[in-house]
């Protein structure tokens, strides 16, 4: 069956400085990839490159979405493909209101939306509909509750890609079994989904874990021990050069 996604040999440079380095990822329909790795590793900026954010633009390699090179491609093209972007900060609207924002969402991906799709994307995220929908897409709500409804937002829309990057910053314990349970729901969808994540709970939704370590991927493969590996046996990037960690990863 035909990859939803192939990532090959990317290279990204950004002011002269390599940020990522021969890439290859892999997402299929209904399946959730998790991309791990410290701070300033270019978890966010891979995010970028493949929603094609200006200033993103790789240097090399490919990026193909449902077989086709998308890499030229604007992001409002990318976007109509199929792939959506979820931030590391919070969606933030000004005068808008919720039932608004999940409306426009859905509507510029060709869906038609009532009340009963509203209140039952907005139930999925444990937000309650009657007392939110009015309310702005601003300020006046936490940044957790701006995460939950961007997840209702992308549950409406049912892209065939969605990258969600750090969906668990900012947002409580309880909350955050709420988001597993939506990304099941992606999963339900047959969307495929690259969750970028620090926490060990949202990695019980994933199907594989990417670890990446100074621009590279250093593993892929089953989340529990990629995870384990990362938190217990990586030495910080800062002291020793990448070429060292790789020969003590073959060593395993
Ligand atoms: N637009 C940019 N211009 C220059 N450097 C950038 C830019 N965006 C990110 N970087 C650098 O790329 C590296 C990876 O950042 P990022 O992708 O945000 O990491 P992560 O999301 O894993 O924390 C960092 O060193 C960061 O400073
Ligand atoms: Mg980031």
């Amino acid at each position: 069956m035909q990859k939803l996604l192939e990532i090959r040999d990317l290279d990204l440079t950004l002011d002269k400085e390599r940020i990522l380095q021969n890439i290859n990822l892999d997402v299929n329909h209904g399946e959730v990839l998790a991309v791990i790795g410290p701070n300033g590793c270019g978890k966010s900026s891979l995010a970028y490159t493949i929603m094609g954010l200006k200033g993103y633009e790789q240097n090399g390699g490919g990026i193909f979405f449902k077989g086709k090179e998308i890499s030229e491609l604007s992001v409002t093209e990318r976007a109509k493909k199929g792939i959506t972007l979820a931030w590391q900060e919070p969606a933030r609207f000004e005068g808008v209101s919720v039932r608004e924002f999940l409306s426009i969402g859905a509507k510029a991906k060709g869906r038609n939306i009532d009340n009963k799709d509203l209140d039952w994307a907005l139930n999925e995220v444990a937000i309650i509909p009657n007392k939110y929908l009015d309310r702005n897409v601003d300020d006046t709500l936490s940044g957790g509750e701006r995460k939950r409804i961007e997840l209702a937002s992308i549950l409406l829309m049912k892209p065939d890609l969605v990258i969600l990057d750090e969906p668990d910053s900012g947002v409580d314990v309880v909350a955050l079994n709420n988001i597993g349970d939506v990304i099941n729901d992606f999963k339900n969808e047959q969307m495929g989904v690259i969750l970028i994540t620090h926490s060990d709970e949202m990695l019980e939704v994933a199907d594989k874990a990417a670890l990446i370590c100074g621009g590279e991927i250093f593993n892929v493969g089953n989340p529990q021990e990629v995870s384990d590996y990362f938190k217990y046996q990586c030495i910080p990037c800062e002291d020793e050069d990448f070429e060292k960690h790789q020969g003590v990863s073959s060593n395993e």
